[in-house]
This record gives structure tokens, C-alpha cells and sequence, in this order.
């Protein structure tokens, strides 16, 4: 991929770039919707996302060009202006976060980005993005700013200037992914450790829907409330930080104080979740693929019952997989209402199971379904 945006930065500017670099998109293998209610993630940077190439100005001009939107043209915004509609809306939100850090973005600079992520896939296009602006801003304005604050600064600027009330693992995947690994993050102290995927017999496999997944119109944001609803009610019984604090049998013992039976629901998944994510690093560690993939599927039917953030495609794909030869386990990934699922599958069984699939999705819904073979990628990095 290395080469596009280099390129792209002359064609669009007819000048050299001063820094050029890449940030990844993210699957999460396991740990869905618990990032934001304290709780563990294991997702892995991809080999797939973004590279951008920058260069300052000698004026107050922000001009933004992706291989991506070519019909927007170059969008170009003041410094002191930092709104965009569009596209540019996610490195103009970052340029806010880093504003807002303390970090004085005083002179203009023009960009460009090109990516390989596939649209509306769930494999977080905007987190890339945002990382990737942040790194791209720590090199132009000689900021010193470490890989996981570029995590936060990327989720504080989708936080609070897009208005997506995510959690952290999508921006944290993207910068500080490790290649051939998965991270174990702890959501609520930003602790983590990598996780070696044996790439050599295993292969990891994304299915794509085709179904566009849209964060900011899709229950996310609900989903989230909810989750504070269920956590304020346990509070009134038992005192925790975060509902992922509460073991399964505490949650057990508390869980009538969740006075609405939707609420309770999603706090069942963040509890439980959190534990198979656990036990899902732990059985990776052990060799134990079959156990991790049981807790793949189980994850997904917690996600498709109890959190409700599934689809009839989603359902359709796991299900497919979890039948066929050589697939260890399968789930959606990501924050759902579309995009992928994720599948582990035995590496001489990813071809036929790809041609499998592709079929069985065609027949039943007669769209397509794209399928890509992804390795653990690492983490944002220059060029
Ligand atoms: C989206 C969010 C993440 C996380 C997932 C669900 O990807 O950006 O923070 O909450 O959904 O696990």
C-alpha cells in the first residue's frame, strides 16, 4: 500500500509532503461493548487502514484531500473554523481534541489520505483516521505526545466533536497494535499485553456483510445509556465503579435492582462478556483454539439476544460458519448493525470456507458477501 498518498500528496499539491505515515484499521476478536463499561478488549490492529502525508503552511489554511472522497475535492478551513460536514469532519475533530489538550495548532498544513479499509465495514475507517491525524500532528507541530495518548485523543475528539459516545479500543488497536498479536487491554486502566495468533495453522477471516454499519444514527449511543441506567440502579444495592467490576455472580445477586428488564439485559452482556474475554486470553494462551472459538460464538449470541446489536446477516454468516468444516468459531465484530464477522478458522480450511460462504450468503440474501484474509498488523506508524 506504502507509496499511494506520497504520491497523491504531489499530484493534489505539486509540492513534497514532510511526513508520511500509517494507522490501521482494528477487528475485535472478542470483548464487544464492554470498553465503555469497564471492561477487557481483545481486538488486533489489521493490515489493512490508512496512510496520510502532511506538510505545514506559512498561513492559517487547513486543506484536507482523500484518495477516498475525490468528489469533495480539497476541503480547506481556517484555523480558527474547525467545522466540516463531511469526511473531514474526524482530522478536523482531532485538531479540536489536540486544542483542546493544550496542544496549540497556531499555523495551517495541508494533507492527504488514502485507504484500503472497505466502507462502512465496521473496521474502524475513523479511528484510523483520527490516529493517524494525531501522529501526523505530533511530527508537523513537534508535539510530544505518546502512541496511547493518540488512542485517547482520537476517542476524546470522536467523544466530544462527532459525537459518538464510543469507548477506547478502536482508536487504542489502531495505535498500539502489534504485528502477528492481539492486545488485552483493560479498558478502565488502559493496561494491556500482547497476544501472540499462531498465523501459521489458524487463519483470521472477516466476512463483510455488505450491511453499511453507521455508528452515529445506529443505537450506540442508546446502547450506552442503557448500560449507565443498569450500572446507577446496581449502585443503589451494591457499590461499583463499572458493571465489567461485577463478577457473573455478583451480577447474579444484584440484577432485580436493574429495574428495567431491557437495561438488565445489556448489563448481563457487558458482565458476562467481560468474563469470556478472560477466559478467551486465557484459552489462546493455553493452545486452546476450540475453547476460544466456543466463547466466539457464545459472544455473538449474547450480542444477537441480550445486546441487541446483531442483524439477520450477522446471524446468518456466524451461523453458516459455526457448521462448517474447520472453523474454530465465529462472531459479529465491532459495534454491529452490520459490517463483518469475525471467523477463526483452520488455516487449510480458509479457502474452501471462504467459497462456502460466499455461496451460502449469495443464495440467501443475493447480495454479495466479500471475504479477506487479514494478519495482525501493527500499531500507527511512520513512514
Ligand atoms: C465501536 C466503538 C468501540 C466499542 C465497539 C463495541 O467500535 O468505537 O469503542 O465500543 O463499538 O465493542
Amino acid at each position: 500500500m506504502r507509496g499511494g498518498a506520497a504520491k497523491l500528496f504531489r499530484d493534489i499539491y505539486g509540492y513534497e509532503y514532510s511526513v508520511y505515515a500509517f494507522a490501521p484499521g482494528r477487528v475485535n476478536l472478542i470483548g464487544e461493548h464492554t470498553d465503555y463499561n469497564g471492561g477487557f478488549v481483545f481486538p488486533c490492529a489489521l493490515n489493512l487502514g490508512i496512510e496520510g502525508a502532511a506538510r505545514l503552511r506559512n498561513d492559517n489554511i487547513l486543506r484536507f484531500y482523500s484518495a477516498n472522497f475525490p468528489d469533495d475535492g480539497i476541503i480547506q478551513v481556517e484555523t480558527a473554523s474547525l467545522r466540516n460536514g463531511g469526511w473531514a469532519a474526524y482530522p478536523l475533530a482531532v485538531i479540536s481534541a489536540f486544542s483542546a489538550m493544550g496542544y496549540n495548532i497556531n499555523s495551517g498544513a495541508d494533507f492527504v489520505f488514502r485507504g484500503n479499509l472497505p466502507d462502512g465495514s465496521g473496521l474502524s475507517s475513523s479511528a484510523a483516521l483520527e490516529v493517524l491525524t494525531g501522529l501526523l500532528l505530533r511530527e508537523l507541530y513537534g508535539f510530544s505526545v505518546t502512541a496511547q495518548e493518540l488512542a485517547v485523543f482520537g476517542q476524546f475528539a470522536e467523544n466530544r466533536f462527532i459525537g459518538v459516545n464510543c469507548g477506547v479500543m478502536d482508536q487504542f488497536a489502531s495505535a498500539m497494535g502489534k504485528k502477528g498479536s492481539a492486545v488485552l487491554l483493560n479498558s478502565s486502566t488502559l493496561s494491556y499485553s500482547y497476544a501472540p495468533l499462531d498465523s501459521v495453522n489458524t487463519a483470521l477471516v472477516l466476512v463483510n456483510s455488505g450491511v453499511k454499519h453507521s455508528l452515529a444514527s445506529s443505537a450506540y449511543n442508546d446502547r450506552r445509556r442503557e448500560c449507565e441506567s443498569a450500572l446507577a440502579d446496581i449502585n443503589g444495592v451494591k457499590k461499583t465503579p463499572s458493571l465489567c467490576a461485577l463478577g457473573a455472580e455478583e451480577f447474579e445477586m444484584y440484577k432485580d435492582a436493574v429495574k428495567s428488564p431491557v437495561c438488565r439485559k445489556r448489563a448481563k452482556h457487558a458482565v458476562y462478556e467481560n468474563q469470556r474475554t478472560i477466559d478467551a486470553a486465557q484459552a489462546l494462551k493455553n493452545g486452546d483454539l476450540k475453547g476460544f472459538g466456543r466463547l466466539m460464538n457464545e459472544s455473538h449470541l449474547s450480542l444477537q439476544n441480550d445486546y441487541e446489536v446483531s442483524c439477520a446477516e450477522l446471524d446468518f454468516l456466524a451461523r453458516s460458519a459455526w457448521e462448517t468444516t474447520g472453523v474454530y468459531g465465529a462472531r459479529m465484530t465491532g459495534g454491529g448493525f452490520g459490517g463483518c464477522t469475525v471467523n477463526l478458522v483452520k488455516k487449510e480450511f480458509a479457502e474452501s470456507f471462504a467459497v462456502d460462504i460466499k455461496q451460502k450468503y449469495k443464495e440467501k440474501f443475493g447480495t454479495e458477501a466479500s471475504v479477506y484474509a487479514v494478519e495482525p498488523g501493527c500499531g500507527a506508524h511512520l513512514y
